[in-house]
């Protein structure tokens, strides 16, 4: 297949998912979805939580199947491949979830667990190699190699969480979907994974899915946004401008709900976005019961 490093690392293109209760009804948690990240960019996918955002990340994953519409990764199709290729694929797209307690096993070491990925989806590598790249894989999140020994509960919440990303990192993929994944660390704790994050686009050309409710984190670590609301976009743009002026009601709403370090600003910009958007929320409200 012809490829050019001018076509996306991922395009999303009309992407349904349906989930189905035990009776087989069927709910549509996500429509029509579509969006493109290019090589080396991160995208923040923002919405309220049950707005359909992991999963998108999870038919990505290829953890849940498209009702409709196509995935493309790097021009091949990936709809609907096999699970052999889709195997494959683990070594190039790679999540780290919001709760890195429940994603580390907590009787397996440090070690162990990044190892874990590279002997099931990595290239044949020998025991020596293997420690290199968990290595290189935790001095890439600022840990000391010594951290291989150790187990889980020994970490900080921080921490734990730069042990996911090197776990993403070991196999040193082309795309990380980010699903909520500094949503339970504190501000300062926050910037410093943001941070890093960023340093790996930069340095070793990483694209990223960035998935979260908080218009407040995405907002510095994302050049675009996509806005989700019930399962449907419904505004994308160049994250500043659409930090500055959000077009949907549902997005202001979502800056309005977004923590900022300063009160008084954070009560200006509520009292702003109630003002303008009353409207809108008043036509919301009844219609929330009526979705389950
Ligand atoms: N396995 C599932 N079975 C049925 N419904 C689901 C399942 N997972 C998610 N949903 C529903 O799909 C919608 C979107 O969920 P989700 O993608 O988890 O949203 P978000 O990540 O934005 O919070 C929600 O209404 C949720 O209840
Ligand atoms: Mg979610």
């Amino acid at each position: 297949m012809q490829m050019t490093d001018a076509a996306p690392l991922l395009a999303v293109e009309d992407l349904s998912v349906d989930y189905h209760d035990r009776r087989g009804a069927k709910f549509r948690a996500v429509e029509g979805v579509s969006f493109e990240i290019a090589r080396g960019e991160t995208l923040g996918l923002v919405g309220e939580s049950g707005s359909g955002k992991s999963t998108i990340g999870k038919a990505i994953l290829g953890l849940v199947p498209a009702a409709g519409g196509r995935l493309r990764f790097d021009g091949e199709d990936i709809t609907r491949c096999s699970a052999r290729r889709r195997r494959q694929l683990t070594a190039e797209i790679q999540v780290v979830f919001q709760d890195p307690y429940g994603s580390l096993n907590p009787v397996r070491s440090i070690g162990s667990t990044l190892a874990e990925p590279l002997n099931v989806h990595g290239p044949k590598l020998a025991t020596g190699e293997v420690r290199a790249r968990v290595a290189e894989a935790l001095r890439l999140v600022s840990l000391s190699p010594d951290v291989a020994e150790r187990l889980p509960g020994e970490f900080s919440g921080g921490q734990r969480q730069r042990i996911a990303i090197a776990r993403a990192l070991v196999l040193r993929p082309r795309l990380i979907v980010c699903d909520e994944a500094v949503s339970s660390l504190d501000l300062s704790v926050q910037a410093q994974v943001l941070n890093l994050l960023e340093d790996f686009r930069d340095q070793l050309g990483v694209s990223y899915l960035f998935i979260t409710h908080d218009l407040g984190v995405v907002h510095h670590i994302a050049s675009r946004l996509a806005v989700l609301y019930r399962g449907r976009l419904v505004e994308m743009d160049a994250t500043d401008r659409i930090w500055d002026r959000p077009q949907h009601p549902y997005t202001a709403m979502l800056q309005a709900a977004a923590p900022v370090p300063d009160p008084r600003l954070q009560a200006e910009r509520r009292a702003a976005f109630s003002l303008r958007h009353s409207a809108f929320l008043a036509a919301q409200a009844p219609t929330e019961a009526s979705r389950v």
